[in-house]
């Protein structure tokens, strides 16, 4: 994909419905006996593993025009062949969690990149909940053997992370008494959000010494189905407001977007960099917030130096994690650059994203210096256009396609279409908002 510099961003979107929240409402609709219709439904490819991994356990799921409709009895049936998950962690990770309390085995693989990703992150805790797995050394393929006597557990989660936190809760729909899942650091809330749509109780109680929280959660015998309207996906959404604050003369809607305060310290810190960016229509739709995020270009230069401007706070990484890479690209066009650490986790994603957002970027000219824990990049520097290799991560694809379009002279990513995992409709919306 050919990706030639932009003058401005300009236009109104919505975008298709965020990841994470697709993954949770039809896996918690598929626990659920009646009939959920979930709209706007992710059109990513790791929310169509989620699909068809739901499928082949025996779940009905069709579409009805816009609208995907789940009907579910609540229990699933053993799979007659591996469950692949394709690029998607967060499927393997919830579905772990979904199948543990279920009385069959069954095997959960997926591509080289998920094959080759860790899950003692959640087959731990799922042990102590008294689940069998089998694994390559703690990697997929999983055969998970779930039992219909799953006991409660009490777990401080040792890794902060949204899907083994998930993993738990909805493992713990299943589990005799209730289960406490402590977390330090706050990651995002959309399991307990949706399982609460769904009537669940779920007790949350903020930590005093960390912004982290205790969830607790109860086994249910019997979960009425919901119909769930899914906001537009945040993450998708960052590529588009990055690239419209950088570039002057950017004016850009999004509507209905997600803003689930887990997820926008995005804003936040780009807000605190100097972007344009108001929130308007801000509600609440199946216990989730939404509205309309507005980007004017061009970064203010009235914004008070702050001495921690430049670095991004330890306790803020868990909420940007998906962000850190676009945000690297930012970093190289504010003064002082940016560096971002604690972010070792980013390692173990889709690809290694520190290693893939250091190459990329050094291939457009930036200086950056590469750390175990993250990266630090110069700024403000003009980027050159480039040859950008995301290593089929589509985070990567994306933040360097907002990289191009702020660069001198055209850049090529190649096997862009991986972009596909979460946001096939990229390059095609990107092109309709882009003067040039
Ligand atoms: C996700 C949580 C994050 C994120 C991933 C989606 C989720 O992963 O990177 O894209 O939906 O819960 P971790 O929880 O492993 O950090």
């Amino acid at each position: 994909m050919i990706i030639k510099p932009a003058q401005r961003i300009q236009g109104a979107l919505r975008l298709p419905g965020d990841k994470s929240i697709s993954h949770r409402a039809a896996l918690i609709a598929a626990l659920a006996n009646g009939s959920s219709r979930l709209q706007n439904f992710s059109s990513g490819e790791d929310c169509a593993s989620t699909i068809s991994c739901l499928r082949q356990l025996g779940v009905t799921i069709h579409w009805e025009g816009p609208e995907l409709v789940i009907d579910s009895r609540g229990t699933l049936n053993a799979p007659n062949a591996m469950l692949d998950c394709g690029n998607s962690g967060s499927t393997m990770r919830m579905l772990a969690g979904v199948l543990a309390g279920q009385d069959f085995a069954a095997t959960l693989t997926g591509d080289n990149s998920l094959r080759n990703r860790p899950m003692v992150r959640i087959i731990e805790p799922l042990e102590l909940m008294g689940v069998r797995i089998d694994s390559q050394n703690g990697q997929p393929p999983l055969q998970l053997h779930g039992t219909r006597s799953l006991d409660s557990i009490n777990y401080e989660c040792p890794v902060v992370s949204a899907q083994v936190k998930s993993c738990i809760l909805l493992a713990a729909l299943n589990a005799n008494g209730r289960t406490q899942v402590i977390e330090k650091t706050a990651t995002r809330d959309h399991t307990e959000r949706m399982l609460q749509w769904f009537g669940v109780p779920v007790e949350i109680t903020r930590l005093a010494d960390s912004d982290g929280a205790l969830v607790a959660v109860e086994g249910v015998a019997d979960l009425p189905p919901r119909d769930v309207a899914i906001p537009g996906d945040i993450s998708s959404a960052a590529f588009f407001i990055a690239a419209a604050a950088l570039l002057p003369d950017s004016n850009l809607m999004i509507q209905d977007v997600g803003l689930n305060p887990t997820r926008t310290q995005f804003l936040t810190t780009l807000q605190s960099m100097g972007a344009q960016i108001e929130i308007t229509d801000l509600r609440e739709t199946c216990n989730e917030p939404l509205g309309s995020i507005h980007v004017r270009g061009g970064l203010r230069s009235d914004i008070t130096p702050n001495p921690d401007r430049n670095s991004v706070p330890a306790e803020m990484v868990p909420g940007l994690i998906d962000e850190l890479p676009l945000l690297a690209v930012v970093g190289t066009q504010i003064e002082g650059g940016l560096e971002i650490r604690h972010a070792t986790e980013l390692r173990v994603k889709e690809t290694d994203r520190i290693a893939a957002t250091v190459s990329n970027l050094r291939a457009m000219g930036a200086g950056v210096e590469e750390f175990p824990d993250g990266l630090a990049v110069a700024g403000p520097v003009r980027l050159q256009g480039a040859s950008i290799d995301p290593h089929g991560d589509h985070r990567i694809a994306m933040a360097f396609a907002a990289a191009a379009l702020i660069a001198e002279g055209e850049s090529e990513i190649s096997s862009a279409d991986c972009v596909s995992v979460s946001f096939p409709e990229f390059f095609e919306l990107l092109e309709a908002v882009t003067t040039r």
